[in-house]
């Protein structure tokens, strides 16, 4: 089947990119992206093109010249989706925050009211495209509410997750590593495929069954955060041995069988998808009662939790064992540079922690809204919302946050942060002036020789 009309159900990090892509690519296909959330349709509608949502390098450019010819975005969600021959699901899956598998397993209720829509709307056959990352075999259940609430018409499922990271979608997007279509029909997977060949070299677009898609999703990620926790792990032993965990990396990532990425320390790793994915496929393990494999997983993240207590322990110690009273500043909100994106930010749950020790927190990021900081300190529930308004100030000059700071914690690794006047910074700070780099961006001679009182992860 040759596609002509695309919907996207889901207009976040991974379907608005997505889509405007494939829009670029493929001008002669229609793309819809459709959203519940009105005030998110409205900003992807926004003739200001830095109103976008998303903040990603390059994306405001490729919807500017798609926006309006062929890639839409809308509210109107029965309408794309019956208008559509090929439908994606893109929604979010967070973990589920209440009942069974509270805090591991993935919260399937948006994907299964999407599966339920569609059924509901679609009068002509419809191939289904799981984009979301979901747990094995949530295909199965996609499947079975298409054909049993379903208007008697033919349904495909295709498994096709995003391996795109944040920050650096387009470069992803327009060049991937590879794309993975999982399905069960011959002709549905190859009129995926044939939309990616627009751009992807044919050798890149792997096809395989449902099952390994979806699991392949949940293994690359829990690989790729295995990596840092394991460089971090390595981490702690250098600062108290005298190694230096960059030197460490470089030296472990010529060996071609380790290769250099993702291997970089720091103040534990964030983001929507590490964390939620290995918690999933822990689950999945302990429910085919495979306990060996569910401990080994875990323990990338119990990894990753220790990193960041031990961050924020380190600071308390070194500053003579009390932050109380003290104005620290936290230089990055976001989970990496790049992105407007916070979830599961290592600067959440430090600074809760310091905010525990009765600390005051002055907060800069190059792209992140002072409402999200407090949003994120009130979702964790530790306090009041008026104490976490009246112990944390978000400034949007990193000079204004950094004066008369005891402390400068580093969270993300914004380019922006290399090139600040740190002699200037210096010099407003109380002394001793201590920076905590939990990305290992700044030159610790340098700093020293500066004034500064100077730690970096791993060394
Ligand atoms: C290893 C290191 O590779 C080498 O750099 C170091 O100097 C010594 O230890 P070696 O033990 O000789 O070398 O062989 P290696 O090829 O690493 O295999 C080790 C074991 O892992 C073997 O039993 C091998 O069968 C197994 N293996 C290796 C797997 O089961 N799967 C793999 O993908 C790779
Ligand atoms: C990840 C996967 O990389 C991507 O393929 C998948 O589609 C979604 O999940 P993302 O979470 O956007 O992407 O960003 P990523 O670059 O993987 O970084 C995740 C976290 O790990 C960040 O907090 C980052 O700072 C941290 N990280 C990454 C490190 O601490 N060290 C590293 O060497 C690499
Ligand atoms: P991701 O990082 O996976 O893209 P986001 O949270 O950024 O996750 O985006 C998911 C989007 O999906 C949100 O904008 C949300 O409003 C939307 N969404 C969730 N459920 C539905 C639904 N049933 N119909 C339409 N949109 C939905």
């Amino acid at each position: 089947m040759t596609i002509k009309n695309i919907c996207c159900i889901g207009a976040g990090y991974v379907g608005g990119p997505t889509m405007a892509v494939i829009a670029q690519k493929n001008p002669h296909i229609k793309v819809t992206i459709v959203d519940i959330n009105a005030a998110r349709i409205a900003a992807w509608n926004d003739a200001d093109l830095t109103k976008l949502p998303v903040y990603e390098p390059g994306l405001a450019a490729i919807v500017g010249a798609t926006r309006g010819k062929n890639l839409f975005f809308s509210t109107d969600i029965d309408q794309a989706i019956d208008a559509a021959d090929m439908i994606f699901i893109s929604v979010n899956t967070p973990t589920k925050t209440y009942g069974k598998g509270k805090g591991q397993a993935a919260d399937l209720k948006y994907i299964e009211l999407c599966a339920r829509n569609i059924a509901k709307v679609a009068t002509t056959d419809k191939i289904v495209v799981e984009k979301s990352t979901l747990p094995v075999r949530t295909a199965e259940a996609i499947k079975s509410i298409l054909h049993n609430t379903g208007n008697g018409i033919n349904f495909h499922i295709l498994s096709n997750p995003e391996f795109l990271a944040e920050g650096t979608a387009v470069d992803d997007l327009l060049q991937p590593d590879r794309v993975l279509i999982g399905g069960e029909n011959e002709a549905a997977i190859n009129s995926l495929a044939t939309v990616y060949a627009s751009w992807v070299p044919q050798a890149r677009i792997l096809k395989t069954n449902l099952w390994s898609s979806e699991l392949s999703k949940l293994t690359a990620n829990a690989f790729l955060a295995q990596r840092v926790s394991s460089i971090n792990a390595i981490s702690e032993l250098c600062e108290l041995t005298g190694a230096n965990v960059d030197e460490v990396a470089k030296a472990i990532g010529t060996d071609s069988r380790i290769g250099p990425k993702f291997l970089k320390a720091s103040v534990g790793f964030g983001g929507s998808c590490f964390q939620k994915d290995i918690l999933n496929l822990v689950y999945i393990a302990r429910s085919y009662n495979l306990h060996e494999v569910a401990n080994y997983w875990e323990q990338v993240i119990i990894m990753n939790d220790h990193q960041k207590r031990r961050f924020a322990d380190r600071l308390i110690k070194t500053l003579y064992n009390t932050v109380s009273g003290k104005k620290i500043a936290v230089l990055g909100w976001a989970f990496k540079k790049d992105t407007n994106d916070t979830r599961e930010s290592a600067a959440i749950y430090v600074t809760d922690h310091l905010l525990n020790e009765q600390a005051h927190i002055a907060v800069h990021d190059p792209k992140v809204p002072a409402e999200k900081v407090y949003t994120d300190l009130n979702y964790l529930n530790t306090r009041t919302e008026a104490e976490n308004q009246n112990n944390v100030a978000v400034y949007t000059n990193a000079y204004d946050a950094v004066k008369d700071a005891h402390a400068i914690a580093i969270m993300t690794e914004w380019d922006a942060f290399k090139t600040l006047d740190w002699e200037a910074v210096y010099s407003t700070m109380q002394k001793p002036a201590f920076i905590f780099d939990g990305r290992n961006i700044l030159d610790k001679h340098t700093m020293e020789a500066i004034g500064f009182e100077y730690h970096a992860i791993g060394q």
